[in-house]
């Protein structure tokens, strides 16, 4: 008589249904894990409009940037208020714009990341209040991310071997500061600027020339053909560890030079002017980025910010780096002028040690390197 295979279907039935659910799980388990991180960034501080979707802290999926240069222009400098009304124009569509081109959906979003300070207040206004309504929404995490951080972090964008520690020196038109990068989340403020910024002082000195805004690139283009050795600035608080910077008397000086010329009925070579000038700023950005970079022990240099794109500076730092054997980075040129991609990647890093903002975030003008405010609703 052949066997009787007894079939327990109660127990057949239950064993692939834990089958199945173990199943669910890995298919959940392997899609999680093979989704990439996807955050989404706006960046309203001054006069870009920008939003970007990054991937995995490191790979720009897209960096849409609506400049206002060309609104401003007119006036020789931004007008805050006009910049608030135009971020409020373009920032959605600016927004719409970088998820399409980056072919990804609101909902595929891991966290939102946004430019809460410094900048002009009516200016962040726009992009933190956005931020927060896409958050609520949605319940995707809210970021609160320092402008200045973002400026360094646009080098983890062009660089992807580059790691902490390093020496940042950030010169945009509204800062010039010497940073101790210790870490993702660990910065030192060596010293900055006492009155103008390098950026600002770039433009003042442009204006005066009649160039166009902002001025940078035209005085950056002017020295090219000028001498640096023709005149004489001055080069300030040039002593050994002082790593503040001030750009008022070059100003003033420049000033000066010209209206002299003027009086006198002399003509000035402009070129030559611009070539002197901006020598005077580099040399005090690149002996002081090599003393910090000295004094903290530190085999890497960093630029970052808007003057990051000047050639003399970038040539200068590059020999002197060279010199003394230390790796010299600097972001493409996209990357460094205000981009929300350099905000992404700022807040990418925030999102890996769970530093999230709640609905109080507010826009904060004054808001220093490395302070974390992003709880602070006054
Ligand atoms: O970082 P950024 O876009 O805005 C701020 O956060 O301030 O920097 C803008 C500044 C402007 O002052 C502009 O004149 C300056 O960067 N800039 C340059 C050059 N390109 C932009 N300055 C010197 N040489 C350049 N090639
Ligand atoms: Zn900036």
């Amino acid at each position: 008589m052949a066997d009787r295979v007894i079939v327990d279907t109660y127990n057949m039935v239950q064993l692939e249904n834990t089958l199945q659910k173990e199943y669910a799980i890995l298919e959940d388990y392997e899609e999680k894990s093979s989704k990439p991180c996807l955050i989404l960034a706006l960046e309203t501080s001054c006069d870009e409009t920008s939003a970007s979707v990054i991937a995995d802290g490191r790979i720009i999926l897209s960096n849409v940037i609506s400049s206002q240069v060309p609104v401003h222009q007119k006036f020789g400098g931004v007008v805050p208020e006009i910049a608030s009304r135009k971020h409020i124009e373009n920032v959605i569509p600016v927004v719409d714009q970088a998820l399409r081109a980056a072919n990804v959906a609101l909902s595929d979003i891991t966290a939102i990341g946004v430019t809460y300070g410094p900048g002009l207040v009516g200016a962040l206004l726009v992009g933190v209040s956005v931020a927060k309504a896409l958050s609520f929404a949605t319940d995707i995490p809210l970021i609160g991310v320092n402008h200045l951080e973002g400026h360094i972090f646009a080098n983890f964008l062009s660089h992807p071997e580059l790691e902490p520690p390093f020496m940042a020196l950030v010169v945009s038109g509204g800062h010039t500061s010497l940073v101790h990068v210790k870490g993702y989340n660990e910065f030192e403020l060596l010293g900055q600027t006492r009155d103008d910024a390098a950026g600002e002082a770039f433009d003042k000195i442009a204006r005066v020339m009649k160039l166009p805004y902002p001025g940078g690139p035209y005085i950056d283009r002017l020295a090219a053909t000028g001498n640096p050795e023709a005149i004489a600035f001055p080069r300030a608080l040039a002593g050994r560890d002082n790593f503040e910077f001030s750009f008022s008397g070059l100003k003033s000086a420049v000033l000066n030079y010209l209206n002299s010329a003027a009086q006198r009925g002399e003509e000035v070579n402009h070129a030559d002017v611009a070539a002197s000038f901006q020598a005077a700023v580099v040399d005090v950005l690149v002996s002081k980025a090599l003393q910090a970079a000295h004094k903290c022990r530190v085999k890497q240099i960093v630029l970052a910010g808007g003057v990051a794109a000047n050639s003399a500076l970038k040539i200068k730092l590059a020999e002197q780096c060279q010199e003394a054997n230390i790796s010299l980075y600097y972001p493409e040129i996209i990357l460094c002028t205000d981009n929300a991609a350099m905000i992404a990647c700022r807040a990418y890093y925030q999102h890996l040690i769970g530093k999230y903002a709640d609905l109080n975030l507010n826009a904060l003008p004054s808001l220093k390197l490395g302070m974390d405010n992003t709880n602070c609703s006054s």
